[in-house]
This record gives C-alpha cells, sequence and structure tokens, in this order.
C-alpha cells in the first residue's frame, strides 16, 4: 500500500524516521544513574565472546548492502581494533579469496537470498569462519544458514531501489561495532556519544526529508545531463557510491561515485564546466582535506554541488555559482545516514522527470537469486 506517495521508492524514502526507530525498538539501552548506556542486539548474545576473538573481520554483500557494509567500516575498525576487509560477494568467489577458522564473515543483504552472498556464505562455512547475518527478511536462506545475526526490522523493502533498508542496515552494523567495543572503558565516552546520536537520529532524518522540494529543483536543473560525478571520503565514500548507484539504476543516468582521496589520480582529467559533482563535505575528521578538494575542483571550472553541515555555507563554498545542500550534523559515524537521504530524493526526483519507471527500473530485479 502507497497510502498517499505515487511511488513505494518515494514512500520508502519517506518512512525512514519510522523505519529507524524499528531498527533500534528494544536494543538502546538509554543507561541511568548506576548503569551506563548500551546496545543489546539479542541475536548476537551467544557469539559475541567469539566474535571478539577473531582476527578479522569481512564485510561481504553485493551492491546496496555492499556500500551500507563500507559505511560502518570505519566505526566497526574504530571500535573494536579489529580490521575489516571489504568484499563483493561475486569478487570473493571469483578468487576464492582466502577465509580462515579466525575470521568473522558478515554477510549484509536485504532479501537475504541474493545468489552471489549466498555462495558467498557457503564458501566461508565451508572454511570454518564464523558467519554473521545483517539481514532484513526473516526466514530468508541467509538468516538461516549463518551461525548468528541481526535482523534490520525495516520492514518490507518493494521499490527495486534500496533505500529505508540502507539506512537501517548501517544503523544495525554501528549497533554492532557498539556491541563489539563494549568491554572496553577506554571509548566509554564515544560510545555514549553514538547511543545517543542512535536515540535522536529519527528525529535528524525527519529534518533532512524537508529538503524534498529543494531536492526537486536541483534534479531540474539536472534533468538533461549526461554524466554526474560524487566524491566523498571516509565515513561518505559509501555516501557517493550509494548516491551513485541510486542514480544510475533508477534514474538512468552515468553516475560516478570517487573517492576523494583518488581525484588527483585520474578522475581530475574529467573535470570542466559542464560536468555537475556532488562533493560531500560534512563536518569529520576528513572536512579540511575536502575543502581542499573543493577548492581544487572550483580552480578547475567545475560545476560543484556541496553537500555540508547547516552553517558551514562559507567555509565550503568557493564561488557564487556553488550549489549547497545543507544537512543538519549528526555524530560522524552516522552522518552517513542523513547525507544518503537527499541523494536518495534527487534520483527519486531525476527519475520521475525524465520519465522512467521509478519502483521497477529497466532489466533490474528486485532480489537477484542467479550468478
Ligand atoms: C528476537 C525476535 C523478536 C523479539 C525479540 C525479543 C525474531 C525473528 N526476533 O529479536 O521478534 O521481539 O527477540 O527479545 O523472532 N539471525 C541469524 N542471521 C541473521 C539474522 C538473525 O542467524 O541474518 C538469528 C539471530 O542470531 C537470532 C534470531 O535469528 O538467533 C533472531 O534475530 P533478531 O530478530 O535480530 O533477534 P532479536 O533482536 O533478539
Ligand atoms: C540497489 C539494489 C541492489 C541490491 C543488491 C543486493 O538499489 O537494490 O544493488 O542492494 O542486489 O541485494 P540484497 O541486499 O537483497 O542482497
Amino acid at each position: 500500500n502507497k497510502g498517499s506517495f505515487e511511488h513505494y521508492m518515494q514512500k520508502e524514502i519517506h518512512e525512514q524516521p519510522e523505519s529507524l526507530t524499528t531498527t533500534m525498538r528494544g536494543r538502546l539501552i538509554r543507561g541511568g544513574s548506576s548503569k551506563g548506556k548500551n546496545v543489546l542486539l539479542g541475536g548476537l548474545k551467544d557469539h559475541l565472546m567469539s566474535i571478539r576473538r577473531s582476527r578479522r573481520f569481512l564485510f561481504i554483500g553485493c551492491g546496496t548492502s555492499y556500500n551500507a557494509a563500507l559505511a560502518a567500516r570505519p566505526i566497526l575498525e574504530e571500535l573494536s581494533g579489529i580490521p575489516v576487509t571489504m568484499e563483493i560477494a561475486s569478487d570473493l568467489l571469483d578468487r576464492r579469496g582466502p577465509v580462515y577458522r579466525e575470521d568473522t564473515a558478515v554477510f549484509v543483504s536485504q532479501s537475504g537470498e541474493t545468489a552471489d552472498t549466498l555462495n558467498a556464505l557457503e564458501y566461508a562455512l565451508d572454511n570454518g569462519a564464523l558467519c554473521v547475518g545483517i539481514t532484513n527478511a526473516v526466514g530468508s536462506a541467509i538468516a538461516r544458514k549463518t551461525h548468528c545475526g541481526v535482523h534490520i526490522n525495516a520492514g518490507c523493502e518493494i521499490g527495486v531501489a534500496s533505500t529505508k533498508a540502507y539506512t537501517s542496515q548501517i544503523v544495525a552494523m554501528a549497533m554492532l561495532a557498539l556491541a563489539i567495543g563494549g568491554d572496553t572503558i577506554s571509548n566509554q565516552a564515544r560510545r555514549d556519544a553514538i547511543i545517543d546520536g542512535l536515540f535522536d537520529l529519527p528525529n535528524k532524518v525527519r529534518e533532512v526529508l524537508k529538503l524534498d522540494q529543494e531536492m526537486k529543483d536541483l534534479a531540474e536543473q539536472l534533468v538533461a545531463e549526461q554524466s554526474l560525478l560524487m566524491f566523498g571520503r571516509g565515513y561518505n565514500y559509501a555516501t557517493a557510491l550509494e548516491g551513485a548507484l541510486k542514480v544510475k539504476e533508477v534514474a538512468l543516468m552515468h553516475t560516478e561515485g570517487m573517492l576523494a582521496g583518488e581525484m588527483k589520480h585520474g578522475p581530475l582529467a574529467l573535470v570542466d564546466e559542464n560536468l555537475p559533482i556532488v562533493v560531500i563535505a560534512t563536518r569529520d575528521s576528513c572536512f579540511s582535506k575536502q575543502q581542499s578538494v573543493i577548492q581544487q575542483l572550483h580552480a578547475r571550472k567545475g560545476r560543484l554541488i556541496v553537500m555540508c553541515n547547516r552553517g558551514d555555507a562559507a567555509s565550503v563554498c568557493p564561488g557564487e555559482a556553488t550549489r549547497l545542500i545543507e544537512v543538519p550534523q549528526v555524530e560522524d559515524c552516522l552522518q552517513p545516514v542523513i547525507n544518503i537521504v537527499p541523494l536518495q530524493l534527487l534520483a527519486y526526483h531525476l527519475t520521475v522527470l525524465r520519465g522512467y519507471n521509478v519502483d521497477q527500473p529497466r532489466n533490474l530485479a528486485k532480489s537477484v537469486t542467479t550468478e
């Protein structure tokens, strides 16, 4: 049921404050005078000790689910101190990459039925790794075959382009990082700040959804473009990849998400006064590096659309022509949840304006059950 919305994708974008609330329901402990703030993931409690002892984490998924894992990687590395390797499921299988008994392999999948991810799971099980699922569909193959896991509880996602599952996956994996890092005193203040940030996140998503009309205006400006670039780094490298995936798969416009740190190693050659470029420059430890990326793109007359936190316009705006997307600021590791929303809205409006099928993009299926 689409309710008052015209498309499922639109409905699912706008229901993210609610889907995120259900993802967190019953899993966050606010703490009090005697008890500290905490995260409780029922599905992991019997395995948490062995997970903490693992030598390496492998994040395995496809498409949007891979991007969600990429967004959560830095906080898992920070809070656990354990290296995290990213694997696109098909590529791990193509290489038969080494997987060990001391590894924890985390399988991220909305449907829980994606063939590549499922085959990678069989492979990791054969190699003796501890296998953890981050899934939406209860009773799905990946949820059943993993040793343990976390249901993201985002509710049924109907639009082929994944939106609310993406933000719930990031939150579920941030909670995973908090649970794994929960045995050390040294990061308690950081963990408390993230937990407070999680409680407030649905409200912040509600705020950023107010950019809907602004994103529609931006889509009108970009509707006839041939291509689009998106630059991000750190926590928001994933935002650039996922924003680009949304635009290409539904609006059928060639869009590339790129690591800003790689800009000078090739992509800069593409920059001219015609190609529109989205640069994500919200506040985190990479902010000053993104400021210099903006300066360099501006120096080459790049057509810039800069995403920044409210109040930062003057710090990121090199010229009159720069277009801004101002978003509310949240804890750095949660900022990808906020930052993807305007890009989801942009992809949606571009698709409608370009006259393509929003919920059923050409050649794509919701659940890819063959390799
Ligand atoms: C569970 C119940 C939830 C109930 C709550 C009350 C289910 C599906 N969930 O939620 O309805 O309100 O207890 O305490 O009945 N799992 C995997 N792989 C996955 C995902 C999950 O193996 O990819 C396993 C988990 O390890 C766990 C079970 O499935 O054993 C349920 O997971 P989850 O729904 O996340 O657990 P709870 O949040 O505790
Ligand atoms: C993009 C999209 C796909 C899926 C991918 C994995 O919007 O929907 O890239 O994310 O096919 O699907 P799941 O998460 O079901 O394993």
